[in-house]
C-alpha cells in the first residue's frame, strides 16, 4: 500500500480536471482501507471509484482513497432469482457484461454506464427504463467514524431518481464495500424505452435477448454521449426536473413540442436538455468549458478547463433557465 503526495487527479476524473490531491492511495481490502483511515485521522477523506460523476473545483487538501476491492460471487439462489455480490471496485460495465454472459437477467439496460459498482447505489444509476433500485438486494458499507460494517436493504437506501441516503442524510459517512444484486433466472426484458425498440429494429433483431438489448443500448449511448476519453465530461450534468402537472400544462401551452413523462399522479418529468437548448446554451464554449453541441445536458472540458470554469458555466445555465422557465435545475454531478 503506497501513499502518494501531491499528485495530479487528471487521470482519476472523467472531466479530466487537473487538480492535485495532497495525498492519494488505492485500497484493495477493508483492512487496507482501515489502515489508511487510521493514518489519516487529521485530514479529510474522499472515496472515489471511476471518477465519472465528480467535478473537482479546487485542489483536494486531504487523502483521496480509490476503491479497488475486487470480486464477484453468486451467494444464493431461489426459484426466481440469483443473488450476486459484487465488490465495490469492480468496473460497472464489465460486471454488466459478466451477468449477461452468465444469463443473469435484468441488468442489460444499464450497459456502458461508466464507473464502479460501489458508486452505483450512490445516485441509483439509471438508463433506458431501468434503475439500480430495480435489481438491488442489499449492500454492505463501512461507517467512517463508528468504524463498523452496516448492511442496507432496499428500503433503507431510500432510492429515488438519482438519489439515495448516501447522497442525503448519510452523505460522506459510509464507504460502500460491496453490493448484492437480485437478477432474474428467466428473461424479463424491459424494452419500453422507445429508443431501444427503434435501435433493435435498425439492428434487424427479431429475437430479443439480453445481449441484443445491451448492444442496442451501447449503440445509442455511443451515438449520443461524448466519450470521456476524447472530451472530458461526467454524463448528464443536471437532473431532469420533476415539476407539478399544472406547471407542465402551462408550459405545454406555450411550447407545444415540450415532452413530459408522468413521474407520478401529480408530477411530470421534463428534459433538462430541452430547457438548456431553448435557453441558447447548446454548443456554447468559453475557453475550454462548454455545453456539448449534440447533447445540451452534458457539460464538457475541451482540454484545459478548470473545475471552476465548468462550475461557473453551470451556474450561468441554472440562472438562465430559471429566468426563462421558472425552473431551478439541480446539479447531478458531485461538486468537490
Ligand atoms: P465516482 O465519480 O468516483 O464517485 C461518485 C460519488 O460517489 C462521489 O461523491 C464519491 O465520493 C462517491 N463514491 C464513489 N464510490 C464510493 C464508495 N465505494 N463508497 C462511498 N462513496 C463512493 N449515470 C447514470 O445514472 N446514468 C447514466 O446513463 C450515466 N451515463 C453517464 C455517461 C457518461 C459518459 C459519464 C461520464 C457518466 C455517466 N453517468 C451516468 C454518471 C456516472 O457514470 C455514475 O454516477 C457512476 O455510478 C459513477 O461511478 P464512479 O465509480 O465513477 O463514481
Ligand atoms: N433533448 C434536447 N436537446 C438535446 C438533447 C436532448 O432537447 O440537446 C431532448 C430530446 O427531446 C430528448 C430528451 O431531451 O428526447 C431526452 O434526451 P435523452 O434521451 O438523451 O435523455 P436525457 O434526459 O438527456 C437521461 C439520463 C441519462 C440516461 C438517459 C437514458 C438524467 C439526468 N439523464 O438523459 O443519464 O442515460 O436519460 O435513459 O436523467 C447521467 O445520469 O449521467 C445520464 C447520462
Amino acid at each position: 500500500m503506497q501513499i502518494q503526495q501531491n499528485i495530479s487527479l487528471k487521470a482519476y476524473n472523467t472531466f479530466a480536471i487537473n487538480v492535485t490531491a495532497k495525498e492519494f492511495a488505492v485500497f484493495s481490502s477493508l483492512e487496507e482501507l482501515q489502515e489508511l483511515l487510521a493514518y489519516n485521522t487529521n485530514n479529510e477523506n474522499l472515496i472515489i471509484g471511476g471518477g465519472s460523476n465528480i467535478l473537482f473545483t479546487k485542489n483536494f487538501d486531504g487523502l483521496v482513497l480509490k476503491n479497488e476491492i475486487k470480486g464477484i460471487e453468486l451467494i444464493k439462489e431461489d426459484n426466481e432469482y440469483y443473488y450476486i455480490k459484487a465488490a465495490a471496485g469492480e468496473v460497472w460495465h464489465s460486471f454488466v457484461l459478466y451477468c449477461i454472459q452468465q444469463h443473469y437477467f435484468g441488468i442489460e439496460n444499464l450497459s456502458l454506464i461508466p464507473g464502479y459498482v460501489g458508486a452505483s447505489p450512490m445516485q441509483n444509476i439509471g438508463a433506458y427504463g431501468v434503475e439500480v433500485k430495480d435489481i438491488f438486494y442489499e449492500l454492505e458499507a463501512y461507517h467512517l467514524t463508528e468504524k463498523k460494517q452496516v448492511n442496507f436493504n432496499l428500503q433503507e437506501c431510500e432510492f429515488g431518481y438519482r438519489e439515495s441516503v448516501f447522497k442525503t442524510k448519510f452523505k460522506n459517512q459510509f464507504v460502500i464495500l460491496n453490493v448484492t444484486f437480485r437478477l432474474h433466472k428467466k428473461p424479463v426484458f424491459n424494452i419500453s424505452y422507445g429508443a431501444i425498440q427503434q435501435e433493435l429494429e435498425k439492428m434487424k433483431i427479431t429475437q430479443v435477448s439480453a445481449q441484443a438489448i445491451s448492444n442496442a443500448v451501447i449503440h445509442i449511448r455511443l451515438s449520443k454521449l461524448p466519450n470521456p476519453k476524447e472530451i472530458g465530461n461526467a454524463g448528464s450534468f443536471f437532473k431532469n426536473p420533476v415539476i407539478p402537472n399544472e406547471q407542465f400544462d402551462q408550459l405545454k401551452k406555450l411550447y407545444p413540442h415540450l415532452q413530459g413523462y408522468k413521474e407520478n399522479e401529480n408530477y411530470t418529468k421534463i428534459a433538462a436538455a430541452w430547457l438548456i437548448e431553448q435557453s441558447g446554451w447548446k454548443g456554447y464554449r468559453k475557453n475550454d468549458a462548454g455545453c456539448h453541441n449534440k447533447q445540451a445536458l452534458v457539460l464538457v472540458n475541451y482540454g484545459n478547463a478548470t473545475g471552476k470554469e465548468i462550475f461557473d458555466l453551470s451556474t450561468a445555465i441554472i440562472d438562465d433557465v430559471k429566468t426563462k422557465f421558472s425552473i431551478t435545475l439541480q446539479r447531478e454531478v458531485n461538486i468537490i
